[in-house]
């Protein structure tokens, strides 16, 4: 299994814990702040970050609005079925960002197998008032309320029951990743 960061010497973290081999994944609903704090918690942890949503894009040559309109929903998750089997066979040591639905519609072996997962929590609310319409249009499944809070609904056991931790995500993103890494450094996993 190729580890990506096999080229950079493992280094010290501020709080004197080295890194090891174990993914870090990031699961949460949409607007749950699983990329933002994936950018800092990849820093701070020194390793590297892959945001599903943004492999998919990349490989897809589109912006993912665009490949729910002219490919449908069955092929964006088909891709997330593609990405999160690549990635269990080959990425170790990075911060792995998922879309919204990955943990409704990959396998829970697949996405257990991944790393250490962590689901980043948040209301509906609270959802509800990072939303402005920019972040709306980038998400189709965010056109209705009324559908999205049936989603959120739908998906927060799935959450529950995969996470390995459960973070209040209802802060500002540098509490959350130190909360995020605390957690990890306590039970030996980072
Ligand atoms: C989705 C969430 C989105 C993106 C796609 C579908 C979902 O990612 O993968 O629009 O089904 O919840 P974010 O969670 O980053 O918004």
């Amino acid at each position: 299994m190729a580890n990506i960061n096999t080229k950079f010497r493992p280094k010290k973290m501020d709080s004197g814990f080295c890194c090891n081999s174990a993914n870090i994944v990031l699961i949460g609903f949409m607007g749950s702040g699983k990329s933002s704090v994936g950018a800092l918690l990849s820093r701070r942890t020194r390793r590297f970050l892959l945001d599903c949503d943004s492999l998919i894009e990349q490989r897809e040559e589109m912006p993912i609005a665009q490949i729910f309109r002219t490919q449908g929903e069955p092929h964006f998750r088909a891709c997330e079925n593609e990405i999160a089997t690549w990635l269990n066979a080959n990425v170790k040591n990075a911060v792995i960002s998922t879309g919204g639905g990955l943990p409704q519609f990959v396998a829970a072996n697949i996405l257990r197998n991944l790393g250490i997962i962590i689901y980043l929590e948040l209301t509906f609310d609270a959802i509800l008032q990072r939303m402005d319409s920019k972040e709306i249009a980038k998400r189709p499944l965010f056109s209705n309320k009324d559908s999205a809070l049936e989603l959120f609904l739908k998906r927060t056991p799935i959450y529950a029951s995969l996470a390995h931790h459960k973070i209040n995500a209802d802060k500002e993103i540098e509490v959350i990743v130190d909360d995020i890494i605390n957690i990890l450094a306590n039970k030996g996993n980072i």
